[in-house]
């Protein structure tokens, strides 16, 4: 992937209020281009395994349940230095430090409901496009 694609997901409490038009939007107008995308749904064992990373945190079980609490917009999109500038345009995790303007800022309601989700690295991003797309699903 060399640094030009991340990974996202819209959230199950940005699909159940009615943002995924106006998310998608925001992710056009900052200039990332759609590889790939699906409306799915994680179950409690995959959407587990995607934050495998955060087994240990106290907030893990509350964030498996959640994630898998209804349904998910996954995408892969592409940008010069994407992972930085998702990054950037979701803003921050928790919605009252996010920057005005930002996803996080604009719809996401706490810390742990937070709207969006940004890979943190090229090597997860990569990780976390193949856990949910196939080669042949990536264009
Ligand atoms: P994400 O991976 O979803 O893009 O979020 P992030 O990098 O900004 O934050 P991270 O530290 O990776 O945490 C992953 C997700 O876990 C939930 N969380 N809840 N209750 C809490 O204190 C808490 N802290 C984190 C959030 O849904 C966060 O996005
Ligand atoms: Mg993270």
């Amino acid at each position: 992937m060399a640094g030009n694609r991340t990974f996202t997901m819209i959230k199950p409490d940005a699909v159940k209020a009615g943002h995924i038009g106006a998310i998608l939007e925001k992710i056009n107008g900052a200039g990332f281009r759609i590889v790939a995308m699906k409306y799915t749904k994680l179950s409690a064992e995959k959407a587990g395994e995607f934050y495998e990373v955060h087994k240990e945190r106290p907030f893990y079980g509350e964030l498996v349940e959640f994630m898998s609490s209804g349904p998910i917009v996954a995408a892969v999109l592409e940008k010069d230095n994407a992972v930085e500038d998702f990054r950037t345009l979701i803003g921050a995790t928790n919605p009252a430090e996010a920057a005005p303007g930002t996803i996080r800022a604009l719809f996401a309601t706490s810390i742990g409901e937070n709207a969006v989700h940004g890979a943190d690295s090229d090597e997860n991003a990569d990780r976390e496009a193949n856990f949910h797309f196939a080669g042949t699903e990536m264009f």
